[in-house]
């Protein structure tokens, strides 16, 4: 019996936070029942923005592992693997890199917000202009049917989509077209529109119960109010947008008294302090049984590692055979 299969993948530059919780790590582990789910750590990826750093990149793995098993990766469901172990990838990315003309990629606007960000005008790498090519490989190779990702990841299974439609026309039907499932986008502890681990805005999952507080306690509230009997206004504070995550039920009473003025902003977050620091328990109570297991995580990212180059080798043993490059008569 084959499996529906899931696929996504993070870049290892360091660790992940509430944002890669709801934006994509709560729906892939909810799929590990359902679905075969793979996940890979994307270390060539990281090398697009990183490529000076690599000798980071080991530790990073590590507490990648450690922070996907923190929130719910089950190693006995699921494959976890290094993108880097599946040669597979880096062909089929060769293959697909014919497949898409320049001014597409230029214009996705993730990599053009990317792009600014570098600040490197137009001597940006070509790896990094092309890595939604090599994402598009990624994915395909699996042939999953679904890709939790980020909000901000969308332009990318856009284009893995284009990709995998064009490859069927031309070659012959061997990709079925994945559909993102896409997580709520969270805003930074500074209220900036996005949680980022280089906006220095993150409350990272391995954060420590007082490090949270701190955190909450820094957020920008109200700046109309002075007094903590003013009325003040939810919509423009950006603890209360963590209540609305991470608080659902609450939300509408805080907003209220927030309004009425009959509750302080220091009380007010040290309650969310507390919701953040609940939420957050399991996570701190799995992390901790994980690492008190030395091999863990060198065994699931070689077990991982087999797991993909034997479906990865699957699908590009199909490509290159309906691409007429299987040379069976030839060699075989
Ligand atoms: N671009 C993704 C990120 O920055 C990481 C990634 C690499 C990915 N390969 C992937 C995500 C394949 C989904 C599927 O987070
Ligand atoms: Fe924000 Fe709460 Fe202060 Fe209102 S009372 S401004 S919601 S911290």
């Amino acid at each position: 019996m084959s499996r529906t299969i899931v696929l996504t993948g993070d870049r290892p530059t360091g660790r992940m936070h509430l944002g890669h919780y709801v934006g994509s790590l709560k729906n892939r582990f909810e799929m590990q029942d359902e679905f075969q789910c793979f996940f890979m750590i994307a270390d060539y990826q990281a090398l697009t923005t990183h490529r000076d750093r690599t000798e980071d990149l080991e530790r990073h793995v590590r507490e990648m592992v450690l922070d996907y098993l923190a929130a719910g990766f089950d190693p006995k469901k699921s494959v976890c693997f290094l993108q880097s172990q599946v040669p597979q990838l880096a062909e089929l990315t060769m293959i697909f890199s014919n497949l898409v003309t320049l001014p597409r990629l230029l214009r996705n606007p993730t990599v053009k917000e990317e792009m600014g960000k570098m600040g490197l005008g137009n001597r940006v790498p070509y790896g990094f202009v092309g890595y939604p090519v090599s994402q598009a490989a990624d994915i395909l190779l699996f042939r999953p049917r679904y890709v939790p990702v980020g909000p901000d990841q969308r332009p990318h299974i856009e284009l893995a989509q284009e990709v995998a439609a064009r490859f069927n026309r031309i070659y012959g039907e061997v990709f079925p077209l994945p559909d993102g499932v896409y997580g709520t986008r969270l805003k930074g502890t500074d209220g900036q529109s996005k949680m980022g681990k280089s906006y220095d805005n993150a409350i990272d999952l391995s954060d420590k119960k007082a490090s949270v507080r701190a955190k909450v306690m820094n957020m920008v509230t109200d700046p109309g109010r002075v007094r903590a009997t003013d009325p003040g206004n939810p919509d423009v504070c950006s603890a209360f947008h963590y209540r609305e995550v991470f608080d659902e039920e609450n939300a509408e009473q805080v907003a209220r008294a927030c309004r009425s003025g009959s509750v302080g902003c220091t009380t007010c977050k040290g309650a969310l302090a507390d919701v953040l620091n609940d939420f957050m328990m399991p996570f701190r109570v799995r992390r901790k049984g994980f690492e008190e297991q030395p091999d863990l995580v060198r065994d699931i990212l070689n077990l991982g590692g087999s797991r993909a180059r034997i479906e990865g080798q699957r699908t590009l043993e199909h490509v290159k055979e309906v691409m007429g490059m299987g040379y069976k008569a030839l060699m075989g």
